[in-house]
């Protein structure tokens, strides 16, 4: 049987990084949960839907595919914001909850692991899962992180910015009243703050060895 493995954790902590990685290596299919929310705010856009319309977006939810999800228009500031400002919406969240839910029948069957990484996977999506690991890291470490990558990309950054945009967007999914980010009843904390990607597997390998 296929077992799930849910990622929470705030944003630039190396969630998609690391479950990438553990997808790599298991042979195991990921679903970045994020991606969803992204796909909505990237329809809202082009396709000029109002961001107040329930209609149109539970429309656009539904008929969501896995192509969908692998746009590279899905990451621009434009994106996070629409992103972050939809994710709060209840019917929004019930509606990607069911692709959600469907996604280790559908992609993982055979496979030993169904991997989904998101911010409330393990507290709403899959509270039974076998393996639940919530990661988290100092913000001045991840602002500083993504500041990295940005530059190694060869983008211009700057560090105050990004580190205000992620105090923001902690407040916001730490403090929403619908599904906020927090760490689900037996879940494996892991601060990634002064561990690289290979540490953190490391962890991770031993955890799913038990
Ligand atoms: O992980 P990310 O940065 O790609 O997520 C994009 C947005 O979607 C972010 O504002 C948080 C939100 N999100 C959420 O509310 N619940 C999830 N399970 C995943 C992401």
């Amino acid at each position: 049987m296929v077992e799930i493995i849910t990622i929470d954790g705030p944003a630039s902590v190396g969630k998609s990084t690391l479950a990438k990685r553990i997808s790599k290596y298991y042979k195991s299919p990921l679903l970045n949960s994020g991606r969803l929310y992204r796909a909505i705010a990237l329809q809202i856009k082009d396709k000029k839907i109002n961001i107040n319309d329930r209609k149109n977006i539970i429309k656009a939810a539904k008929l969501l595919t896995a192509d969908d999800l692998n746009s590279k228009k899905l990451f621009s500031h434009e994106i996070d914001s629409i992103a972050s400002k939809i994710s709060v919406r209840k019917y929004l969240r019930d509606v990607l909850g069911i692709y959600q839910k469907k996604f280790p029948e559908k992609y993982a069957s055979g496979k030993k692991f169904a991997i989904i990484e998101g911010r409330d996977i393990g507290t709403e999506i899959f509270p039974n899962a076998k393996y639940k690991i919530f990661l988290w890291a100092d913000a001045k470490i991840r602002a500083k992180r993504r500041y990295e990558q940005i530059i190694k990309k060869g983008e211009k950054a700057q560090l105050k910015q990004i580190y205000s945009k992620i105090i923001a967007r902690d407040y916001m999914d730490l403090n929403r009243i619908i599904a906020p980010l927090k760490p689900a009843a037996n879940s494996v904390l892991l601060d990634t703050s002064y561990l690289d990607i290979e540490q953190a597997f490391g962890v991770i390998k031993n955890l799913l060895k038990r």
